[in-house]
């Protein structure tokens, strides 16, 4: 596969994976076949990023207020991601990619636990792609979880008050370990966030694209990283880019 010519690759990119349903919508199909595509979608997502050499990918499976959609649809996505760690996680881990999920674990109930937990085991010590599964994940959940967890060792004495940091902080949140996403990208034209790593995109670049999520392959990846390289990002300071002639 050539590799495309890119100035500057992204460490970390995070995407918003939307449109699922209006994709099925307007083919006449129902919702679930959006979905059902939506994961062929994914496949093609992971494959290029590791192609590519982007070294995190996180996907916003599902969020933590999606159990408010019709108990059919959240009973059908569970029924995919589960089918996605059963028929894929041998492939995913020949292909060296280590897995990670973030999200609220301790309420779930039934098997997609521990079917998670396991897809993190056996891929805990491969060294390629880290896919971030972002499942259950509602970004003021995962902050409230991670000041709670802070508090607690305040309370027994482990940690000062006036010592909390941004960087204590961010290691005791679901990502800890994992740098904040670079560029995150969301599909179907919606421009927001839905709740997805508030703290960690502080600085990131940001790309919508009026596709819907089972559309979404190499090339438009491809495109929403050439925009990212076209960006300038400053974090604050002056240009590291050379100034632009004026007049
Ligand atoms: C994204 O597609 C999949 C999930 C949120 C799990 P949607 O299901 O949100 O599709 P639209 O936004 O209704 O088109
Ligand atoms: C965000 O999409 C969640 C995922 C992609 C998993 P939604 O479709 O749930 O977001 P809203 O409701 O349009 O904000
Ligand atoms: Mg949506």
């Amino acid at each position: 596969m050539l590799t495309p010519d890119i100035a500057i690759i992204p460490e970390h990119v995070a995407i918003i994976m939307d449109g699922n349903g209006r994709w099925a919508n307007k083919r006449g199909l129902a919702r679930t076949m959006g979905h059902s595509k939506g994961v062929e979608a994914v496949k093609e997502a992971v494959r290029t990023a590791g192609d590519i050499g982007i070294k995190y990918l996180t996907l916003f499976a599902f969020s933590s207020e999606n159990w408010s959609r019709p108990e059919a649809e959240v009973s059908d996505l569970l029924g995919l991601l589960r089918r996605f760690i059963r028929r894929d996680l041998a492939e995913l881990h020949r292909e060296n990619v280590r897995i990670r999920v973030i999200g609220e674990r301790e309420k779930l109930r039934g098997d997609i636990l521990p079917l998670l937990l396991e897809a993190e085991e056996t891929t805990r010590n491969n060294t390629g792609l880290t896919l971030v599964i972002a499942f259950n994940y509602g970004s003021r959940d995962e902050i409230a979880r991670a000041v709670s967890r802070i508090t607690q060792k305040v309370k027994a004495g482990l940690i000062e008050p006036g010592a909390i940091s941004s960087e204590m902080i961010d290691a005791h949140l679901d990502t800890a370990g994992i740098p904040d996403p670079d560029l995150i990208i969301r599909t179907s034209g919606e421009e927001r966030l839905s709740n997805f790593l508030l703290w960690q995109a502080a600085y990131a670049e940001f790309v919508f694209m009026p596709d819907y999520w089972p559309d979404f392959d190499r090339a438009l990846f491809i495109e929403a990283l050439k925009i990212y390289a076209s960006r300038d990002r400053r974090f604050g300071g002056l240009s590291a880019r050379p100034a632009a002639v004026v007049g």
